[in-house]
């Protein structure tokens, strides 16, 4: 008799959980829902410029197969152009393409991880993470971010989360959702902190880009006090998912940052994982970012507003502070558990949002909303969720 067939590390719960089961019901009575959690630029409502999107992917040399592990030096160059416009300068070398930010987390957790280490992830944040760690061998352990009046993150618990089988330390600059960004300060301590332990910083700046304040913040991709990968790629930066090509920045002191690329490239050159069309479409493809970037950052803090406006009417609810990103988290009396509110205000009231604990909010008590939709909808939907809190 076969006792297992299957590794322990895909022993997930395949059953949907219960606001996914809400919204299948929702969906399978044909009940119309605002959706407040929209996180697929492609579906809402910007415009892209979809002549030269297509028109890109038309390229004789996609009839060559060139295998570069670290990708085509073309698409490369595109990548260093698009840092070397926010005035950072990186060499393509220290480059490595991949086919998504998830992909990048996975050969950088491969690289510094064996199996049962650990990585620092911060918490709340992004739910992919748990899956990633897992599919890669890999033990998250969360340090606190700490909300007052702004988000920070709490040293003196990542310092009491470093053991001896710590690899590593995520950042997400800005966060999902908190909108916060790794201040200068912070920088300084976690690379004091990486040098002093021989820990990795592992950064993810999917939202570098859209910060709600007047001046732009500084990649990680030039960090050098510590060994540091900086992941981006165009799912967010360019708001194109589907095209499915991302980067690795690689820096950090000399020799290391030079032995992790040479073995980053051996686990790269073993998948080949990026398309041909779509590394000679690099160029155009990031040069979408100029206005795709401005409607999204336009709606954000449209959505935004109207939030403010509509919660000084609403004195039981109020938002906590954002410095960029594409969400929103809501503050709500505690009255029944996220999950609970967030089925009751879908069934109830046709708005979908998430509840915080979806993102390991520590407690009940908020609400993640997405800022990208249409503001018509936003409006309306922030309305009736706010009526709802009222009643
Ligand atoms: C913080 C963060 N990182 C990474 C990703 C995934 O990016 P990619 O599509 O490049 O895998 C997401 C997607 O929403 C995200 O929110």
């Amino acid at each position: 008799m076969i006792e297992r067939m299957f590794s322990h590390r895909t022993d997930w719960q395949l059953a949907p959980n219960r606001l996914t089961g809400a919204i299948e019901e929702a969906r399978a009575v044909g009940q119309p829902f605002i959706d407040l959690t929209i996180s697929n630029p492609t579906r809402a409502g910007i415009t892209y410029d979809g002549t030269s999107i297509l028109d890109s992917l038309r390229h004789d040399a996609s009839l060559d197969y060139d295998p570069q592990p670290k990708g085509l030096l073309a698409a490369r160059e595109a990548v260093a152009d698009y840092y070397r416009a926010r005035k950072e300068r990186i060499d393509p070398e220290s480059l490595v393409l991949t086919s998504g930010t998830s992909e990048g987390y996975s050969y950088v957790f491969r690289l510094l991880a064996n199996p049962g280490e650990e990585i620092l992830v911060p918490k709340p944040s992004y739910p992919l993470f748990d899956f990633l760690a897992e599919l890669q061998d890999v033990k998250l352990i969360p340090y606190p971010l700490l909300y007052d009046h702004g988000w920070q993150i709490d040293f003196h618990s990542l310092e009491r989360a470093i053991g001896p089988a710590t690899r590593g330390i995520v950042l997400v600059n800005p966060n999902n959702p908190t909108g916060s960004y790794v201040s200068d300060a912070e920088r300084e301590q976690l690379n004091d902190i990486c040098r002093q332990r021989g820990l990795a910083l592992i950064v993810d700046e999917v939202f570098l880009d859209y910060s709600l304040g007047d001046v732009p913040h500084p990649s990680f991709a030039t960090n050098d006090g510590a060994l540091t990968f900086a992941l981006s790629g165009l799912s967010k930066i360019s708001a194109l998912p589907q095209m499915k090509l991302a980067w690795i920045a690689v820096s950090g002191p000399a020799n290391l940052a030079q032995e992790a690329r040479q073995r980053l490239e051996v686990i790269a050159d073993t998948y080949l994982s990026v398309s041909a069309p779509v590394q000679l479409a690099a160029c155009t493809l990031l040069e979408q970012r100029r206005t795709v970037q401005s409607q999204i950052l336009t709606r954000v803090q449209q959505n935004l507003a109207e939030l403010d406006r509509q919660l000084a009417l609403h004195k039981t609810c109020s938002r906590l502070a954002a410095a960029g990103g594409w969400y929103a988290i809501l503050r709500v009396p505690i009255t029944q558990p996220d999950e609970d509110l967030a089925i009751a205000l879908l069934r109830e009231k046709g708005v979908l949002v998430h509840p915080g604990h979806f993102y390991d909010f520590p407690q009940d008590g908020f609400l993640v909303l997405s800022l990208i939709g249409r503001p018509a909808e936003f409006c309306s939907g922030i309305e009736k969720v706010l009526n709802f809190l009222g009643t």
